[in-house]
């Protein structure tokens, strides 16, 4: 059977998704996550983007053993050597250059010529060759470039030596038949790629995505490129569990071999939910909480008798099939690491000591931990940022009809604690104008979401935050059964990150660099 291999840019185009900037550990979190999933390529990132981004893709080249670790870079020499710097330490290590082709990009973006971008294009290719075995090339927006002068291109880059030519359709724009008949007809044009990978990338802006990666499987594509739960720039990626799941449900139209393990798909979905804070649709095919459920009477009668009556796939490939996790407050730290095991999470030392304080608190006030409240602790301590600030406590007043009053006492590392008093519209508002008094800080608070991680009325809260300081916005996330707590330590971190300038509370401005 032919190999196909699953390439996921979860942390390279699915970080660039709007609002989601992840910490460097998280990032290597979920690259141990995809590794446990057994994709063939993770790409870590876009290492010259920034000092976060190059030191996440080296630790997770040095740190997770299994997949490909590519590294992104434009056609600079900079960007080359830069991600080259980072990928090598992997035992497999990946260069993937890439370039607009299209007529817009050229003219529009890289103000170039076709000639000047074919001539680049190869020397780059050369150059990513002299530093690393393993080089890929990406024609950035292909679907719209014309495919005579898109043939010169990628010779140029097989000629260089490029391993794998990875079409990208970049804006979403191409359709399953157009596609297949473009890659066909690119492929008898540079006889040369018939020995080296090709591979799709495909954007969803027309929610074509995944039936584009699937039409470049059928005309020989050997690798496509996806995101869990189908993150990335605008509408998104290729979804990972979509396009798995129609290859292996349809192994019998599609009649290639992929290595994922499919019983991770559904922690790994877990996991990027709860560390991005992009939630997944309950109808979300596959891994949505719905993708099981029969509400008619007659499909429940018909999955009763047989499951097979109204499900093609099941619940246990997909490692859907819920776990037996229950902790409560007489639980030690040996059970809640294998519970964590459990649920993807490889949460070591100083983080592991902090979840498990967490959990020890969650315990005495709730009578069963479980599975969803683990997640969301895990979730939480390995992006928290040990800032210089720390909430110590808060008192809130708040009345029908009248202004709601809040004490906070937050501690700084280095100069001691500082109280303060405020009034707002209402309890959150009013202890986020405390800790501004208190830090002397003053924030503007851009998004505020609350979510309850499980049912019942002793559920854990989970706010997520946006606040602008100085014209750029932070985020914080914040985890208690007191929702005002919840949302006054997310506050803190947003203070946190904006003082550290780095991850945890993350930054979410745009990137200077993004493809
Ligand atoms: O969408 C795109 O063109 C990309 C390239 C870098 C492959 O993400
Ligand atoms: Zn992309």
């Amino acid at each position: 059977m032919r190999r196909v291999q699953i390439f996921d840019t979860t942390l390279r185009d699915g970080e660039q998704s709007p609002g989601i900037s992840l910490s460097v550990e998280e990032k290597v979190e979920i690259a141990h996550q995809l590794a446990r999933l057994k994709v063939d390529v993770i790409e870590a990132g876009f290492p010259i983007t920034s000092e976060g981004d190059f030191e996440s893709v080296s630790r997770i080249a040095s740190e997770v053993r299994g997949p490909t670790v590519a590294g992104l870079a434009r056609i600079e020499t900079p960007d080359i050597e830069r991600a080259w710097e980072a990928v090598k330490w992997s035992k497999r290590p990946r260069i993937h250059t890439f370039v607009g082709t299209s007529d817009l990009h050229i003219e529009h973006q890289m103000r170039s010529t076709r000639e000047e971008i074919l001539e680049r294009a190869g020397e780059a290719v050369r150059l990513a060759k002299s530093l690393c075995e393993n080089v890929e090339f990406s024609p950035m927006d292909a679907t719209r470039t014309d495919i005579g002068y898109l043939a010169e291109v990628v010779a140029a880059a097989v000629e260089a030596g490029a391993d794998v030519v990875n079409i990208a359709d970049t804006v979403g724009y191409t359709i399953p038949i157009e596609f297949a008949a473009f890659l066909r007809e690119l492929r008898d044009r540079v006889p040369g790629l018939k020995e080296r990978v090709l591979s799709v990338h495909c954007h969803d802006d027309l929610g074509l995505a995944v039936a584009n990666s699937l039409a470049g499987v059928e005309v020989g594509a050997g690798q496509i490129e996806v995101a869990v739960n189908g993150i990335g720039e605008r509408a998104g990626n290729a979804s990972l569990e979509e396009v798995v799941m129609a290859l292996k449900t349809r192994g019998d139209h599609y009649g290639v071999d992929i290595g994922v393990e499919t019983r991770q798909l559904a922690n790994a979905s877990r996991m990027i939910s709860n560390i991005t804070g992009y939630e997944v649709p309950p109808n979300k095919a596959v891994v949505g909480r719905n993708a099981f459920l029969h509400e008619s009477g007659i499909h429940q009668d018909g999955v009763l008798k047989d499951r097979r009556t109204f499900e093609i796939m099941t619940k246990e490939d997909i490692g859907l099939e819920g776990t037996n996790i229950f902790l409560g407050k007489h639980s030690g730290r040996h059970a809640l690491k294998d519970a964590l095991e459990e649920l993807g999470y490889t949460l070591e030392g100083e983080v592991l000591k902090r979840a498990f304080v967490r959990f020890k608190e969650i315990a005495d006030h709730k009578k069963t931990v479980t599975a969803a409240d683990l997640e969301a602790i895990a979730a939480d301590e390995v992006g928290s940022f040990e800032g210089k600030f720390v909430l110590d406590s808060f008192r809130v007043v708040a009345a029908t009809g009248r202004q709601s009053r809040a004490a906070v006492a937050i501690s700084h590392q280095d100069h001691g604690t500082f109280e303060a008093e405020a009034e707002g519209e209402g309890p959150v508002d009013a202890v986020f104008q405390a800790i501004d008094a208190a830090t002397n800080i003053k924030g503007r608070l851009t998004d505020f979401r609350i979510d309850a991680v499980t049912g019942g009325k002793d559920a854990l809260g989970e706010v997520r935050v946006s606040v602008e300081f100085e014209g750029a916005e932070y985020a914080g996330r914040g985890l208690s059964q007191d929702v005002v707590e919840a949302a006054a330590r997310a506050y803190v971190r947003a203070v946190n990150g904006y003082t550290a300038g780095k991850a945890g509370a993350t930054r979410v401005t745009s990137k200077a660099v993004t493809p």
